[in-house]
């Protein structure tokens, strides 16, 4: 009895363990799996493409999956007819058409899906399972300029400049503030506008400032402008040309803005010739 107990065969042989021990160290069936999103920042209503890169070495690929925060919602599996499966969310509106077994594309995309995307790669037989996870910030930025309008086109000093300012709502929401004749004005004068007001459609600041003849450039002139700025998404700026009535050159209260960047060019050189005809004209 006991030389047969001796006899017993191990439980496991040396060869059923070091081939148990490579399949743990083993997983060389996959590596290098990165999820790109393009763009990581993008526009609400415009597309973002969700790119899922992966090295297979030498096992075959069993399922894709692409995920919006726990929902899965594109499913690439080669074995399986169809190949692939969109599950019906009515958060998110995959381009079939352009999704294929690496890529997403995602339309019209909208503030609910801020947030964290993954793709989920498995090989066969093994089950190795990798994911890459990315965040994709939605944002809502204006059209066209900031919108200036200043109580009255001439002010005494003494007298208050009272103008307000708006754009658009955006998100996030945008910077907004003076400068007079090219000088920061100070916050004190500024508030959050009526506008701002929840249920608007705009975001806005207005100015009450006390003027004093420090503020008027040497000809007289105010030159308020308001700037708008969106992270490094948005940055516009309007213009009034105000000033006292005593002003040597009175100069009609117009708007410019950024984007008449041509226009502004020609305004500088037609005051360039303005200045060369008065040298000229008192030079005499
Ligand atoms: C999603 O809906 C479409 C039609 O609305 C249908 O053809 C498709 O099979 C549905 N997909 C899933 C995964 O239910
Ligand atoms: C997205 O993932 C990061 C880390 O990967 C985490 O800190 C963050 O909370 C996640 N965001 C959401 C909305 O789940
Ligand atoms: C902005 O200022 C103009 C001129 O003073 C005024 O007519 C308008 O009502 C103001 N808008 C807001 C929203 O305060
Ligand atoms: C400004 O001028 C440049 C070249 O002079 C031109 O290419 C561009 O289209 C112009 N922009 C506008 C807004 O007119």
């Amino acid at each position: 009895m006991k030389k047969f107990l001796f006899q017993a065969k191990p439980l496991i042989t040396w060869f059923q363990l070091i081939f148990i021990l490579l399949l743990i160290t083993d997983v060389k069936g996959l590596k290098n799996v990165k999820l790109e999103v393009t763009p990581e920042v993008v526009e609400q209503g415009q597309e973002a493409i969700l790119r899922c890169s992966y090295e297979l070495e030498d096992e075959p690929l069993y399922s894709l999956k692409f995920y919006r925060g726990e929902h899965e919602f594109y499913r690439y599996s080669p074995n399986e007819r169809p190949q692939t499966k969109i599950f019906n969310f009515t958060w998110i509106e995959v381009d079939a058409s352009r999704s294929s077994e690496s890529q997403v594309t995602i339309r019209k995309v909208d503030f609910i899906l801020k947030g964290n995307f993954s793709c989920e790669v498995t090989t066969n037989p093994s089950y190795t399972t990798m994911t890459s996870t990315k965040s994709l910030t939605v944002v809502s930025v204006p059209r066209g300029k900031p919108v200036i309008a200043s109580e009255r086109k001439r002010y005494e000093p003494g007298e208050t400049l009272r103008a307000n300012c708006s754009i658009p709502l955006s998100r996030p929401a945008a910077r907004i503030f003076f400068t007079l004749n090219d000088d920061a004005v100070n916050e004190i004068f500024v508030k959050e506008g009526e506008a701002s007001r929840e249920g608007d459609s705009r975001q806005s600041i207005d100015l009450s400032m006390p003027l004093k003849s420090v503020h008027y450039s040497l000809s007289g002139e105010l030159k308020l402008r308001c700037n708008a700025k969106i992270a490094d998404m948005y940055d516009e700026w309007s213009e009034l040309r105000l000033g006292s009535s005593r002003q040597r050159e009175p100069v009609p209260a117009s708007v410019r803005s950024s984007s008449s960047s041509n226009r502004s060019l020609e305004i500088s050189d037609l005051r360039k010739l303005w200045i060369i005809i008065m040298f000229l004209i008192h030079s005499r």
